[in-house]
């Protein structure tokens, strides 16, 4: 979605603004612009399509210096991608820029135009630009806080005055911003990527504040105009974890990093290297008492690691789970209450529907614990209890440390609760806890069978339908492997219950078309073999892959993937490697942008 930089300092501000642009690339974008002040006037310079097409004008306009300015990355929602709807959009004095979207910009659009106000760009972002400049009377405070009484809607904006130069406004309502305060100038982000190069400490601008920066300082108001000192957050990977360091795409290098990723995750989670604990993370074993049911909310890939959290919790706990869609169910007038535990889980922390749902269920007193990647993202802030997983920052539009460190949350909050609901015994408990352990060293292993892998997928690059079938949690890795290969491959392919296919899909398999068969699950894996002899006999092209070695006909399949031994409830972690390894070659293959596919942005912060 839409990146935001904005910085007032001693630095070139626009060199600023650019660095942190191509920090926010991986968020998905169509266009990019920044506005700065030249010599105490605004210049805005703004381009469709790559924030280097930007870099080029800027640097053609050599002309301009500037200590201060704001830039943007714009995902089109309102209005079509052009150079006239890109940001910043300026009016009359006010030049901002904004994310999310102002849900009334049609009615206050009809109002200005009363007054002889009119648009050039058919966004909502200009519309607020407009109501700014028609309410502000010198006070750039007052205007701001008159804007808020009219604008429905999430955003986060950043706002030039024409006459107080060097000076930014900043202002958010759902969607996020971060800031921080150097010897070099105050910067302001939509995400931590973008300020790591200046401090590793920041704030999360609160909601309904209003931040005023300047070169050597930023003040944070509520709407009465008490200074408030917002909580300092640190992070704890810097510049090169927001690198490729030497690999040819950001998926490819979190593929890697996942046994790392785990190992953060988990060790501070293990008290004395045997029983879960978490202590640390201040969530108390109280949280889980009365509790009569589970549900996990999420969307896409994270809802996928719920559908894996559910089978793990429900055979650990004995307890109903359930996994919804979180777009769904905002809507569905849910059955929560008091007694039920919603998790909701999000690498992002911002994802819009995510959001909303948790506020749904603070508003039904439900207890709620998030499993987050963003430090102090609002999904974390809004939650009662929150277990950060330790994957530093996934810059690949495709998830993928994220997922299986959003797994490790869950196995260790079904162990946790099952000790203390005594349905598992704590000689059990250490057990599952030294197999969680294996995982980190089998994803190694798995990570050596790249080479394999990449060969099948050439095969599969030139292939314009499949399927992944599984059953259990196979099939919630099949859900998985689909969406995986789809956003990043444009491959269609679906995700089936190995015994759902005969009930109408099988009529798609005909000969050739791929089925990637995922048979980890001992205690169905007679079943699944059945179902690969039935796409078999259609004369489908199959990938299997097992768990350990298997004995099975080699007449069944055309590949055979191998994983490391794991025990089955392990199988999803080098599963899910597998299933991001066949999908990112089958992208490299096909020669699309593996890190940024078309049409997706990686923090989806509107409904
Ligand atoms: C797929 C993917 C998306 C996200 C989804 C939720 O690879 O990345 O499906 O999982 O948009 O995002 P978060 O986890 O930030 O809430």
């Amino acid at each position: 979605m839409c990146g935001i930089i904005g910085f007032t300092g001693y630095l070139d501000a626009k060199n600023v603004l650019l660095d942190g642009l191509t920090a926010l690339e991986y968020r998905g974008y169509d266009s990019a612009g920044i506005a700065f002040f030249h010599k105490n006037s605004i210049q805005t310079i703004k381009t469709t399509g790559k924030v280097s097409s930007l870099r080029d004008k800027v640097t053609s306009s050599s002309e301009f210096t500037s200590t201060c300015g704001i830039g943007h990355t714009r995902w089109a929602t309102h209005g079509g991608v052009s150079d006239t709807n890109s940001h910043p959009h300026t009016f009359g004095r006010v030049t901002l820029i904004h994310n999310g979207i102002i849900e009334n910009y049609h009615d206050l659009e009809l109002e200005l135009a009363a007054l002889g106000k009119h648009p050039v760009s058919q966004t909502d972002t200009e519309i607020a630009a407009m109501l700014l400049d028609s309410l502000y009377e010198g006070d750039a405070v007052a205007a701001i806080k008159k804007a808020i009484k009219r604008l429905e809607g999430a955003y986060a904006f950043c706002i030039l005055f024409a006459d107080e130069p060097e000076v930014i406004y900043c202002l958010r309502n759902g969607s996020p911003l971060v800031a921080c305060q150097t010897k070099e100038g105050s910067v302001i982000a939509s995400d931590m990527v973008a300020l790591i190069r200046y401090s590793k400490d920041y704030f999360v601008l609160p909601e309904m504040h209003i931040a005023r920066l300047t070169k050597d300082n930023i003040t944070v108001t509520d709407l009465d105009d008490v200074i408030i000192n917002p909580k300092m957050l640190h992070v704890n990977w810097d510049m090169t974890a927001a690198r490729k360091g030497g690999y040819p795409h950001f998926m490819l290098k979190e593929i890697h990093e996942q046994p790392e990723s785990i190992r953060s995750t988990i060790a501070p989670r293990i008290k004395n290297k045997r029983l879960p604990d978490f202590s640390a993370d201040e969530i108390p074993d109280q949280v889980f008492d009365h509790i009569h049911r589970i549900v996990i909310v999420a969307c896409g890939t994270a809802m996928h690691a719920g559908l894996v959290g559910k089978v793990m919790m429900e055979k650990l706990l004995r307890i109903p789970v359930t996994v919804e869609i979180a777009s769904e169910f905002r809507y569905q007038d849910p059955i929560i209450d008091t007694n039920t535990l919603l998790i909701t889980i999000s690498q992002s922390g911002e994802t819009a529907d995510t959001l909303a749902a948790l506020r749904l269920a603070n508003e039904h007193q439900s207890k709620t614990l998030s499993i987050v990647n963003v430090k102090g993202s609002s999904i974390a802030r809004e939650s009662d209890y929150v277990l950060y997983t330790h994957a530093g920052p996934e810059i690949a539009v495709a998830s993928t440390k994220a997922y299986t460190a959003q797994l490790s949350c869950l196995y260790l909050i079904a162990y946790h609760f099952a000790l203390i609901k005594g349905t598992i015994t704590e000689n059990d408990c250490v057990k599952q806890i030294e197999e969680l352990q294996a995982v980190i060293p089998a994803i190694e292993k798995t990570l050596t069978l790249a080479d394999e892998i990449n060969k099948i997928c050439l095969n599969l690059s030139e292939k314009e339908d499949l399927f992944f079938i599984g059953r259990g949690l196979d099939y919630a890795l099949s859900c998985e492997g689909s969406i995986k290969l789809k956003e990043i491959s444009y491959i269609h392919s679906e995700a089936y219950a190995a015994g759902e296919l005969k009930h109408g899909t099988l009529s798609l398999v005909t000969e050739g078309i791929p089925v990637i068969a995922l048979a980890t699950q001992s205690n169905v894996y007679n079943k699944m073999i059945s179902n690969i002899r039935e796409v078999r006999a259609r004369e489908a092209l199959v990938i299997l892959i097992t768990n350990g070695e298997s004995d099975v006909d080699s007449s069944i399949y055309d590949y055979h993937i191998t994983l490391p031994k794991l025990s089955d409830t392990m199988a999803p972690f080098t599963t899910a490697v597998v299933l991001q390894l066949l999908a990112y070659y089958t992208s490299v293959h096909r020669g699309l942008n593996v890190d940024q596919p078309r049409n997706l942005a990686k923090s989806v912060t509107v409904e």
